[in-house]
């Protein structure tokens, strides 16, 4: 049966049963319709490793074929203490991406805005400079070869395009970022090595992304692929700037990968994922409690579908695209940058059933 029968099969499927509880298992699949082109992931919580999510349960294996943690392999999730590390919840996710065949981004070596408690307290620059050793060997050396890649070095920018002044480029210069890709490869070499970062589309951000790349690269240091978080923004997905991008990073001899894909529908005055951002609750911050409207649900569709024509036209540079959850209810926009709203970002509703924006994106596949 052919992808484009098999869709419509699907599309009468799930409408025809749109008044029934159970979802049937959805025909298309996202990681079929783009096998030949790039990999399809998700960021895939605790819970859903646990099996406590049953709306994603039947989606990750049926729709991905790639998954990232969202939290569990983050620094101040590995190490409860100087000297100590947990990796039970670590190595739970590779088994859990092994039973279900899929690949593993790891997420990520290092990182400022989730390190453990001890770390930030560390004086001593020899002292920070072995945590900072160690924590890079231990990790990619525990996961080499049960990772596909990794982000190795995690949103180290400012918007400017400058070196974020984080406790790594204070305590250990701005040799570190080159030195946590020396590092990785040492202990990791058959794992594809990424920077990654939100906004890196823009400019100046962007301008400071290829300097820094050029630096690693320049220093005779294996760096594989830049991530493009792709946190946008609804009506306002900067397709120019992600073009100019894709061609610009793809020019370096690297890789190109979306790896944090949500499109916020919800009302917020900037952008990106900068965590540390916090906004008060105004009275039309959270409007769509019940549902979201229509008018908002074509919208997410069409832009989700231009993005992907746009991706599939540069195909041959884009590695991977990464959403940043399975479904809308396990969105980190629920509760960023105001706790508590009811966000619609993704492709799948919080019962698990795939919206217009699903259908966009199959249908762009389309030849
Ligand atoms: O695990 C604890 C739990 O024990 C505790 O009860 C609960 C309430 O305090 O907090 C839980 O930890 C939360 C964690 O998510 C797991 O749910 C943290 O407070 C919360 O800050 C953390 O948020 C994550 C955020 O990164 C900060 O690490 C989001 O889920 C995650 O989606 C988000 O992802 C980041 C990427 O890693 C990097 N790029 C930006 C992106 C969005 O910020």
């Amino acid at each position: 049966m052919n992808k484009l029968f098999s869709f419509f099969i699907t599309a009468a499927l799930i409408s025809g049963c749109a008044g029934t509880r159970q979802i049937r298992s959805v025909t298309a699949s996202l990681k079929d319709m783009y096998k030949n082109d790039f990999l399809i992931g998700a960021a895939v919580s605790w819970q859903q490793v646990e099996g406590k999510d049953p709306a994603a349960f039947n989606l990750i294996s049926r729709q991905f074929n790639t998954i990232t943690p969202e939290n569990i392999m983050k620094e101040e999730e590995l190490r409860p203490a100087w000297g100590e590390y947990d990796f039970s919840r670590a190595d739970r996710f590779i088994d859990f991406a092994k039973a279900h065949h899929l690949q593993v981004n790891g997420h990520t070596l290092i990182w400022h805005s989730q390190m453990p408690a001890f770390a930030r307290s560390i004086e001593s620059v020899d002292s920070f400079r072995t945590f900072f050793t160690d924590h890079i060997r231990k990790v990619a050396g525990r996961y080499s070869g049960k990772v596909q890649s990794w982000d190795v070095v995690n949103e180290a920018l400012n918007e400017d395009g400058t070196l974020r002044k984080s406790p790594f480029l204070n305590k250990l210069g701005d040799n570190y970022i080159a030195d946590a890709f020396k590092l990785t490869n040492e202990v990791s070499p058959g794992t594809d090595l990424y920077y990654n970062d939100y906004n890196n589309e823009q400019p100046e951000k962007r301008a400071g992304c290829i300097a820094l790349i050029k630096k690693i690269q320049q220093a005779g240091v294996r760096i594989d692929g830049v991530g493009i978080q792709g946190h946008w923004h609804v009506g306002k997905v900067p397709f120019k700037e992600i073009e100019e991008s894709i061609l610009e990073y793809a020019a370096l001899g690297i890789k190109v990968a979306i790896t944090e894909l949500d499109i916020e529908v919800l009302p917020r005055n900037f952008t990106g994922a900068e965590v540390s951002q916090q906004m008060k609750t105004e009275t039309n911050s959270n409007p769509y409690v019940k549902e979201l409207p229509e008018t908002v649900q074509k919208q997410i569709a069409d832009d989700y579908g231009r993005l992907f024509k746009l991706l599939l036209k540069h195909k041959d540079k884009i590695a991977r695209v990464t959403f940043w959850g399975v479904h809308d209810g396990q969105s980190w926009l629920n509760d960023w940058p105001i706790p508590g709203r009811t966000n619609y970002p993704l492709l799948f509703d919080r019962n698990g059933k795939p919206k217009p924006a699903f259908y966009s994106v199959i249908a762009a596949s389309k030849r």
